[in-house]
């Protein structure tokens, strides 16, 4: 028995309840109750028929050829252009750059236009980022949070005037061109913001929400894959003195690298648990009842350390792990079931060293720009060692300074 005061939380942190809790449809999103200010009715957050007429329009983009172009000729001079200043330099701070280069990335899957493409107009849309990021987990905001919230929301009016409705006025031109037979559907922008304005009426979707669904996507794109960057690199810097063979390795066969970037997700999950309310009575096959109104916090930290689906090394970082039937390299750190991460992907490439490489495999944009900075001779910087965050209790890096060859 439970209220909404008051809710029972149920924890699991076995693999198959994880997995079976993803797959209900009785369980609704809970993760960003307080984050509201960008969060109202994002993606993430609906529920039952509108999640399911959304998501259909959105994972158009996603569909694999879309996919490849973005990986093979969008996503590489972003990276190139992001890299090239710091190589030239001979080091580079690996958290900045993450998330410079990842919001880059971001931006042109969700369709927010940076024209003037310089480092100042990179900043400024970064801190807007930044400000997101808090407003969507405010539950975890220890300050004022009425205050961030106000914060936030100017943030978001501000970012519409001058990101958001630029990239809206061009949109708009690109689409009546297409629709008076001026431009071809596969010139048409290929983005989140292009997909909704297509179909606004269809989804009865006001400003407001196409200001938040975008947003949504630069900061659900930006965030999880910058911290996977830093931290697979971290790891193959360990890695060259603990198993140097691998670390070289991890240099030159990108099937084996994306293999160290789904370990380094699988035991660092972007965030530690996934969390739901029950809407109805639920009974997992393994025997935890749950009751409508219960809160569900999937521990995804536990989940994808089950020794049951990842062996008696399930805490170790092994890329060379055989994978039982069923069992994802990447845990459930992409999620499942309705909410499955429509970037996964994108982010981490089709499954790695699962046959021969037939050419039409997707890498994923974390072990390409891994593989950029490797194949520039990056290495931590003897001189500034790197440090952790001391208020993050997620091990985020603070500074990550490396130098490159030369
Ligand atoms: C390493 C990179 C990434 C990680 C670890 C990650 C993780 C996740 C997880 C765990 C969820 C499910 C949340 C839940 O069930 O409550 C999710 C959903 C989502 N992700 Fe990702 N993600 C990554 C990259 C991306 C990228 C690159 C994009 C966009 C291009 C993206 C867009 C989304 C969206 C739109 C959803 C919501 C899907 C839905 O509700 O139907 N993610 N992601």
């Amino acid at each position: 028995m439970s209220d909404r005061d008051a809710p029972t939380v149920i924890t699991l942190s076995t693999y198959e309840d994880a997995r079976e809790a993803f797959r209900q449809k009785h369980l609704r999103q809970a993760l960003y109750d307080a984050g509201d200010v960008v969060m109202a009715d994002v993606l993430v957050n609906l529920h039952g028929d509108d999640h399911r007429a959304r998501r259909r329009l959105e994972n158009r983009l996603f569909r694999r050829d879309s996919q490849t172009l973005y990986e093979r000729e969008l996503f590489p001079p972003i990276v190139a252009d992001t890299l090239a200043p710091h190589i030239a330099d001979g080091r580079a701070e690996l958290v900045g750059l993450s998330h410079q280069m990842m919001m880059n990335l971001a931006a042109f899957t969700s369709g927010v236009d940076r024209p003037l493409g310089t480092p100042e107009e990179t900043f400024r849309l970064y801190s807007y980022l930044m400000l997101f990021i808090e407003g969507a987990t405010l539950a975890h905001y220890s300050g004022d949070r009425e205050a961030k919230r106000a914060e936030v929301a100017a943030a978001l009016a501000a970012f519409d005037a001058e990101f958001l409705q630029p990239s809206i006025l061009r949109r708009h031109e690109a689409i009546a061109r297409f629709e008076r037979g001026d431009l071809p559907a596969e010139d048409l922008p290929r983005d989140v913001l292009t997909v909704l304005l297509r179909n606004r009426d269809d989804l009865e979707l006001p400003d407001d929400v196409v200001l938040r669904e975008t947003c949504f996507y630069l900061l659900a794109g930006a965030h999880t894959s910058a911290t996977a960057f830093v931290r697979t690199l971290d790891v193959i810097f360990e890695m060259a003195g603990s198993a140097p063979s691998d670390a070289e390795r991890a240099r030159h066969d990108i099937g084996f690298l994306q293999r160290c970037v789904h370990e380094t997700i699988r035991l660092q999950p972007s965030s530690p648990v996934a969390m739901r309310w029950a809407v109805e009575e639920i009974e997992l096959s393994g025997g935890r009842r749950i009751a409508p109104g219960d809160k569900v916090v999937i521990d995804l930290m536990a989940a994808n350390r089950d020794p049951a689906a990842f062996g008696g090394t399930a805490q170790l970082h092994d890329p060379h792990r055989t994978l039982a039937p069923g069992v994802a390299p990447w845990g459930l750190s992409f999620g499942l079931g309705m909410h499955a991460c429509i970037g996964q992907e994108l982010a981490a490439g089709t499954d790695a060293l699962g046959g021969p490489d037939t050419g039409d495999q997707l890498h994923g944009l974390v072990p390409v720009a891994v593989q950029a900075v490797l194949a520039a001779g990056a290495r931590p910087d003897p001189g500034d060692p790197a440090e952790r965050d001391p208020a993050s209790e997620r091990g985020y890096w603070a500074r990550y300074p490396v130098v490159f060859r030369g």
